[in-house]
């Protein structure tokens, strides 16, 4: 494929105004000025067709945890600090794509550029997702939701008492398989495994029940961490571990995956993604 179309056969005596003139197949104006040096044009010309050639994906990301009240003042929650998820909102949007973030309570800075949705509990969280992914192509569900909630929250502050109390729970929708389960042709779902037994196996059960195209498996010390070793697991593939890394570096990994697994191509990149060489089946 030629890189760059001349406008006008006719006017190709005048090389300076060829080159003002010149465009990128997708349409893309590549003018430069007359000034600019070859080799320079030649680069903002790469640059504009590896753009052309990467889809645009919409990635919907879910971060953080939940929190399921118990009364005005008292919840159940977890953890996570919603890390992984925002360094996977930035990593999308650095390679273009647009974001929308669902996260519950977290105190990180909000990622600019993301359109990002604050939801507390686990039943807000599955409603914003269910809102969102109508449009989008790609759902990573890299949030700690709560797995059951207060069955009977009280309205008014739980008074103390020396008796024992029993608290009923009553189990949360599994935003992941729902979402999963309500998907249109060609969306793709990446799940997370949180596992301490037997983990492989545990993850691998989690995504052919919920249906998933991809997981990725974290042990209880990611949660919170600044960096995680994670494995990854395609439908149908083998298990690759990456080394212990930075969250923001298993962000990008995770959405090379992304871009793999919705564009059919590996994936082209202004930024150059993070080496392989350590990681292992
Ligand atoms: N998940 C979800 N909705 C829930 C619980 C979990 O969408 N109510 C998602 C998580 O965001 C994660 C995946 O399901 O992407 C697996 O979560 P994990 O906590 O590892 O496992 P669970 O499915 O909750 O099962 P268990 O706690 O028994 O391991």
């Amino acid at each position: 494929m030629s890189l760059v179309r001349a406008p006008d056969p006719s006017r190709a005596s005048d090389p300076s105004r060829a080159r003002k003139e010149a465009v990128a197949p997708c349409g893309l104006p590549l003018a430069t000025g007359s000034n600019s040096a070859p080799r320079t044009e030649r680069r903002r010309v790469g640059a504009a067709v590896r753009r052309c050639a990467r889809r645009r994906l919409r990635v919907l990301v879910t971060a953080g945890p939940t929190r399921e009240y118990i009364d005005p003042v008292r919840y159940i929650s977890n953890d996570s600090s919603g890390t992984m998820g925002f360094a996977l909102a930035a990593a999308a949007l650095r390679r273009g794509h647009d974001v929308t973030l669902v996260h519950g309570p977290v105190t990180l800075r909000p990622v600019r550029g993301a359109r990002a949705v604050a939801v507390v509990s686990a039943s807000e969280m599955l409603r914003a997702c269910r809102r969102a992914w109508r449009a989008c192509d790609v759902l990573v569900m890299a949030a700690a939701v709560a797995d059951y909630a207060p069955a009977h929250p009280s309205r008014t502050k739980v008074k103390q008492s020396r008796s024992q109390r029993m608290l009923e729970l009553a189990p949360t929708v599994d935003i992941l398989a729902a979402l999963s389960a309500a998907r249109r042709g060609g969306q793709k779902v990446i799940g997370f495994a949180l596992e301490d037994r037997a983990p492989r196996r545990n993850a691998q059960e989690k995504l052919e029940r919920k249906g998933l195209d991809a997981i990725v498996l974290n042990r209880p010390a990611a949660i919170g961490a600044a960096r995680s070793r994670v494995e990854i697991l395609e439908r149908g593939g083998r298990w690759v571990a990456l080394p212990m890394s930075s969250k923001a570096h298993v962000a990008a990994r995770l959405v090379a995956l992304i871009e793999k697994l919705c564009g059919g191509h590996e994936p082209v990149g202004s930024r150059p993604l993070p080496a392989r060489p350590t990681e292992t089946g």
